[in-house]
């Protein structure tokens, strides 16, 4: 359900929708806590970002929000039948602490962390750095949409009744961002590459700090 007005994104149109559950096969994702930004008056921001679970063969958390979205993780896996142990994947989008905050809880997960991915204290070699996605399975990849930070990651997961989903971290703010994302970005012209390319391929995006939201394509 579309939950507010078109508006023209990177040359695209996109709409943000009300829902946070996109059931699919194999694999659906549901949005555990939309992010957010809010300006307050003495120049601060009050800021969370968003968390968003992934559920299939495998079960992959992306992104855990700040250290103060501990108890509310650990709840809301528990309301859904979860401990940490049951989480295969971890994805920490970048490494800023309101995406990366409880990263700890999940000590036996395969975790890929911008382009680091490690088991434990082991790191394996991966292709992130040269550009390419690091497969969890035929439906589920980690890619690489470098500009927010220098080895920022996505996730998309395809086969959902929504189409294909990118869990994309800070590579988005929200649906109508134009006006905010560059002041936040490391690299605002690699980011723009990385956008495109969300953009391109995605029928939802889930941003990191707004509500998931649909691109139309006239074709
Ligand atoms: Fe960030």
């Amino acid at each position: 359900m579309e939950a507010g007005r078109e508006v023209v994104c990177g040359g695209f149109t996109t709409v943000p929708l009300s829902e946070s559950d996109f059931p699919g096969q194999p694999y659906s994702v549901s949005v555990l806590k939309s992010g957010y930004c809010r300006p307050q008056t003495d120049g601060s921001f009050r800021a969370d970002g968003t968390i968003t679970l992934i559920t299939g063969p495998r079960t992959v958390l992306v992104d855990t929000g700040g250290p103060w979205d501990r108890d509310f993780l650990l709840r809301t896996l528990r309301e859904r039948g979860l401990g940490p142990g049951d989480i295969d994947v971890v994805v920490g989008t970048h490494g800023h602490s309101d995406h990366v905050g409880n990263l700890s809880l999940f000590q036996t997960a395969l975790m890929i962390v911008g382009y680091d991915v490690s088991e434990g204290d082991v790191y394996r070699p991966n292709g992130l750095a040269a550009g390419h996605a690091h497969c969890i399975d035929e439906h589920v990849s980690v890619v690489p949409s470098p500009g927010h930070t220098g080895q920022h990651v996505s996730v998309q997961v395809t086969g959902t009744s929504a189409g294909t989903v990118l869990v994309a971290g800070d590579l988005f703010e929200c649906c109508s961002d134009e006006d905010s994302w560059r002041d936040l970005s490391m690299d605002t012209a690699v980011q723009e590459v990385s956008r495109q390319e969300a953009l391109r391929t995605a029928d939802v995006i889930i941003p990191g700090h707004g509500l998931p939201f649909r691109v139309l394509r006239n074709s």
